[in-house]
């Protein structure tokens, strides 16, 4: 197949084989975040602006920085610091921008399809780095990335996501890379957050937390969206924690070659313990650091630096 997309706007658009392609880059690419001088010149000339309206920092950081390893040129605008504070609106800002010829755009925004508006109106890629509760496609394949590093082969595996489903542009996009690449997904969490008819995504839910970790092979836990939940779905977090958290008492009880991942920012003792979050089964950083190597694939491909992928 060959790489022919403009924009990076989420995993439903992606091909089984498009999303080993972007892997593949990354893991060839990862490399370049381990030797004294991080650089290289293959986007040398490029322009990347980073417009961030909602906060982020693992997100926003890695896109900097991979845009930087890559030579690119990356300028970062927040809400506070742009005009939209003004009342410009999204379109107006983002044809603005593209009057100064920027070759990518990477967008966060609160609202769910921001960017694939934006990518019908610029000629410019646009690159979605999470949309209200739509999509995180970078995210998820950061998330791939770190799984089949250490297992080798996605497909097959049992993922169990916990948490906040309903609110979760990462457990969206995780759902749909998932099953995309063969593997199981089951979902658990407050049944006030777990959306009706999500099976129709692939996944399934099971009937409690320790139902869906029990033999999983990676065990995803999410944050209580609380900025999006109004009013908040529980009675209070320590009976979150107790409930639907991978406390000390269920870290007993999982695979002990099972996988903890967690997208960050993590609320610790709320849906996951310290022992979980730190202990030799989480690899939470390491999927902070292949969010670095993810971000420049992404950048690389759609600057057309690689246009055949093999076949998977
Ligand atoms: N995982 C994630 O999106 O983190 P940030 O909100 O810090 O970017």
């Amino acid at each position: 197949m060959t790489w022919t997309k403009k924009d990076l706007l989420d995993i439903d658009s992606l091909s089984r084989a498009e999303i080993s392609l972007i892997l593949d880059t990354a893991a060839g690419l990862k490399e370049i975040s381990e030797r004294p001088i991080k650089k290289v010149p293959t986007l040398k000339g490029k322009t990347i602006v980073l417009l961030f309206l909602e906060a982020s920092t693992r997100t926003r950081v890695s896109f900097d920085i991979a845009a930087k390893r890559l030579s690119a040129d990356s300028i970062s605008i927040s809400a506070a610091s742009s005009s939209i504070i003004k009342g410009e609106t999204l379109i107006d800002t983002a044809k603005n921008i593209e009057a100064m010829r920027p070759d990518m755009l990477v967008i966060r925004h609160s609202a769910a399809g921001s960017p694939h508006l934006l990518a019908g109106r610029l000629s410019c890629g646009v690159v979605n780095a999470g949309d209200g509760m739509h999509a995180h496609p970078t995210q998820a394949l950061l998330d791939m990335m770190s799984v089949r590093e250490v297992k080798k082969q996605i497909a097959g595996l049992n993922i169990a996501i916990i948490g906040d489903i309903a609110h979760s542009r990462v457990a969206r996009s995780n759902i749909t890379g998932f099953t995309r690449m063969g593997a199981h997904v089951r979902l658990a969490g407050p049944p006030t957050m777990i959306p009706a008819g999500i099976e129709r995504m692939g996944a399934s839910v099971a009937g409690t937390v320790d139902e869906a970790v029990e033999d999983a092979d990676v065990i995803m836990m999410l944050r209580i969206q609380k900025e999006r939940q109004k009013p908040f779905l529980m009675p209070s977090e320590r009976e979150y924690a107790a409930r639907y958290g991978l406390n000390s008492a269920r870290l007993k009880r999982i695979r002990p070659d099972a996988l903890i991942l967690h997208p960050g920012p993590v609320n610790r003792g709320v849906e996951i313990s310290p022992e979980a979050a730190d202990g030799p089964q989480s690899i939470i950083l390491d999927q902070v650091t292949n969010g670095v190597a993810i971000r420049m694939a992404v950048f690389y491909l759609l600057a057309g630096g690689v246009r055949h992928a093999d076949s998977d």
